[in-house]
């Protein structure tokens, strides 16, 4: 396809914005998470799609890659879109440090609309979509409108999360606060407390208990042979040094 007037070889399955930026050029993205499929949620990575004389603006993170298609990614139109989606998450969240850069680099002018609300989360679904790939389901999006937000099921303290921090690894604003203490955790925005699993050696705090506890039952059932209770009962370094204990043994015993 053509990116910008230049021909670009697309691989199979790629999206426009993958293609596109392993072929060097540059789209701003937010939702867009390698990891996680792509969502289409902030509209950040529009460019512009040209079909004989008419031309749309659609979403390159959801956009199939096919041969043929022209797209311009700084065009007059794909510019003036970019500058409106980003004053429009500057009035939602403020001056947040991801959007700030962001607007400065694309030269945004934060006050356009006004302030409307003092929110951190963006919208755009990246722990929604990692806690349904971890598996655990807890988060979903709730309400409707500028009422919108992501939540766990009626707001509520879930048994269901595990504590991976999945989401707030994979945040981009950094909305998901974590409250560290000594034996535990707590997701502050879910207001779910976790305690930690104590490394059966060292003693010291290493992984969600919950998260430990049900991903070794999980291997268990599903791998079979699976004897790895270390993985869940020591800490990394732990398990470092006793694996490789076991392995100087094999040497000297050969
Ligand atoms: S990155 Fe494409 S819509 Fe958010």
């Amino acid at each position: 396809m053509i990116i910008n007037g230049q021909e670009v070889e697309s691989c199979p399955g790629e999206t426009v914005l993958e293609t596109a930026r392993r072929c060097g050029f540059e789209i701003p993205t937010l939702c867009y998470h390698k990891g996680l499929g792509a969502y289409g949620g902030c509209r950040l990575c529009l460019v512009e799609v040209e079909e004989g004389d008419r031309s749309l603006l659609a979403a390159s993170c959801t956009l199939p890659a096919r041969p043929s298609l022209k797209i311009l990614t700084e065009s007059q139109p794909v510019q003036r879109a970019r500058l409106h989606v980003l004053a429009l998450l500057l009035a939602r969240c403020g001056p947040l440090p991801v959007l700030q850069e962001l607007a400065e680099r694309y030269g945004a002018d934060q006050h356009i609309y006004p302030r409307l609300q003092e929110d951190d989360c963006i919208l755009c679904g990246r722990c929604v979509r990692a806690c349904e790939i971890v598996g655990a389901k807890v988060l979903s999006f709730t309400w409707r409108g500028s009422g919108r937000k992501v939540s766990t099921p009626f707001g509520r303290f879930s048994e269901e999360c595990l504590g991976c921090q999945a989401c707030v690894n994979v945040c981009p604003t950094g909305a998901i606060g974590v409250h560290e203490e000594r034996d535990g955790f707590t997701l502050i925005r879910w207001k779910t407390e976790h305690q930690y699993a104590m490394c059966r050696f060292c003693g010291r705090p290493f992984v969600a208990y919950r998260f430990a506890e049900n991903f070794g039952k999980f291997l268990k059932a599903h791998v079979r042979g699976f004897r790895g209770t270390d993985h869940f009962e020591l800490c990394s370094s732990c398990r470092r040094s006793l694996q490789a204990g076991k392995m100087s043994e094999v040497t000297i015993k050969r």
